[in-house]
């Protein structure tokens, strides 16, 4: 069975200024997993974001929704965007209502749900995000980092099954940062998909199922975190670097069994010393 949600073959994209931002991409994003796409600024990743949710049309290439090629007619980009969400990069691209709760209930409002239904999820979202202080203020008001966590309780509330954020923690101070990861963690399931850019390695190592990374357009790895970050020449070429807890276990041990996280690492070392 197939269970790509959304697939890209041999895509290119051009923008009007002659830019070539993504070159050649063949790519299947698959049903229940977590992926980081990581690359520096400039590689490309929010414009395959923007072509993922068919805001952006391939100059070149083909696009497929769970296994259908898009021919980008209204219909087909209405489906397309009620199974994929996004969060832009920038919140202010995203929020226009004259208050934050407003705002979180724009989406749910149009999709076929009761009242009720967009009351509870509303809720929901608000509670997770811990926005519910914010609720009653215009969005202009808020700080980048509360912007950027509004965006995402309105992507949360709709419920999409792939779920795609251009750098989510961008802004965040460490606590809503980790606080975020934590929740985009628990919400991803057999049926949900999330997909996000950081440019974070640390952050995608430890929380990403898959790793995409994309240098000047093109992607350059695609793996889980352990076989794309072992691979250093690839990282020193996109102007990445190893996560730490990786390097640290690299040096201390020179074993490849690498741990995923800060407390796997003090688990791993006590039990070699
Ligand atoms: N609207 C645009 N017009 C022309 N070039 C653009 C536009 N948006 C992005 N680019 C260019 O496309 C390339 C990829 O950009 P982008 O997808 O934003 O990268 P990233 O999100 O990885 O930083 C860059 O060279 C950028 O300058
Ligand atoms: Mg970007």
């Amino acid at each position: 069975m197939n269970k790509s949600i959304v697939s890209f073959k041999n895509v290119t994209y051009q923008y009007p200024d002659g830019t070539t931002a993504l070159k050649n991409i063949s790519l299947s994003i698959q049903k229940g997993k977590k992926i980081a796409l990581i690359g520096n600024n400039g590689a490309g990743k929010s414009t395959l974001f923007l072509l993922l949710n068919g805001i952006l049309k391939p100059s070149e290439g083909e696009f497929f929704l769970q296994g259908k090629k898009i021919t980008y007619t209204r219909k087909e980009i209405k489906a397309l965007r009620q199974k994929v969400g996004i969060v832009f990069q920038n919140p202010d691209s995203q929020l226009f209502s004259t208050s934050v709760y407003e705002d979180i209930q724009f989406g749910p409002k149009n999709l076929k749900l009761t009242k009720e239904e967009i009351q509870e999820t509303v809720e929901k979202s608000i509670s997770l995000t811990e926005t519910d202080t914010l609720k009653d203020k215009p969005p202009h008001f808020l700080s980048l980092g509360q912007k950027k966590r509004v965006a995402i309780a309105g992507i949360i509330a709709m419920g999409p099954e792939l779920m795609i954020l251009d750098e989510p923690t961008a802004g965040l101070d460490p606590y809503y940062s980790k606080k975020m990861m934590m929740i985009l963690h628990e919400l991803q399931d057999e049926d949900r998909t999330i997909l996000l850019s950081t440019h974070s390695v640390d952050l995608a190592y430890e929380w990403a199922d898959e790793i995409i990374v994309l240098h000047n357009g093109r992607i350059v790895a695609h793996g889980s975190p352990v076989d794309v970050f072992k691979q250093k020449d690839i990282l020193q070429t996109s102007h990445l670097t190893q996560p730490w807890v990786m390097e640290v276990y690299e040096h201390l041990t020179s074993r490849s069994d690498y741990p995923r996280s800060k407390e796997e690492l003090f688990v791993k070392l006590s039990s070699i010393k």
